[in-house]
């Protein structure tokens, strides 16, 4: 796995006018990295990281993703890639209310086609474990705490054994204590082999990352961009 970003823009049009929101951007990612995105409010992370994550498009430059360029990809081809290479983690967890933890975690097996539902219940199964809530398989997410729901977030991003984990503040929406248990599944999942980008404002967070770059008004600050 590899990403390379190649002078990078985006723009939001508000009105009339035309924001500037990703200046320039050079960037290259490599399999087994734990990136931080830092900046402040505003400062482009969540537009960067969408369009990382091919949740949303950039308007001038490259992205490669594994050597082949995706810049121009149309949605139907972007939800592929979501649905074969990538895992979520949200600020909020983005968990489905009606839906029970098991259903939660075996939505993307679903999307990526797979039709087995013997298949399906094992790999929900083990993702569970992996995250310590086997016990929580019927529960519904407004049941459980906010650690535990994003720790059945995280399950869900795991769950097709993606390549890479993209994470939007994961533990903004936590207490000290508890974003530490979820840095530490993060952390653990990095070691073993899951590239993870993550964007964060917290400077305490740094040092899980084993690479930090901060954006300022769309760009990087000298320095980071490589
Ligand atoms: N859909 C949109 N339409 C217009 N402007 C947008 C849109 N989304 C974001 N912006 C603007 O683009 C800029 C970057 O927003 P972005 O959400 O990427 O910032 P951020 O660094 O993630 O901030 P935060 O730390 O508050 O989450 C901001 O000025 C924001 O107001
Ligand atoms: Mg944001």
């Amino acid at each position: 796995m590899q990403i390379i970003l190649d002078n990078v823009q985006k723009y939001y049009k508000v009105g009339k006018d035309k924001l500037h929101v990703l200046k320039n951007l050079n960037l290259e990612i490599e399999s087994g990295e734990f990136l931080m995105i830092m900046g402040k409010s505003g400062s482009g992370k969540t537009t960067l990281l969408n369009i990382l994550g091919f949740l949303d498009t950039l308007d001038e430059g490259r992205y490669y993703f594994d050597g082949n360029d995706v810049s121009g990809l149309k949605e139907n081809m972007r939800s592929q890639y979501r649905a074969n290479y990538v895992g979520y983690v949200f600020q909020q967890f983005n968990l489905i209310e009606t839906l029970t933890v098991f259903q939660n975690i075996e939505i993307p097996l679903i999307y990526a086609g797979m039709k087995d539902k013997n298949q399906r219940r094992m790999l929900v199964e083990k993702r569970l474990e992996d995250v310590g809530l086997s016990d929580k398989a019927n529960s519904f997410p407004n049941h459980l705490s906010g650690g535990q729901q994003q720790r059945i977030a995280i399950a869900r991003a795991l769950v097709n054994n993606p390549k890479l984990i993209f994470a939007d503040e994961p533990t903004g929406a936590l207490d000290s204590e508890t974003g530490r248990d979820i840095m530490g599944l993060l952390s653990d999942l990095n070691k073993s082999g899951t590239t993870i980008i993550m964007v964060t404002h917290d400077l305490d967070m740094t040092k899980y990352a084993s690479r930090v770059v901060t954006l300022k008004d769309g760009c990087f600050v000298k320095g980071d961009e490589i």
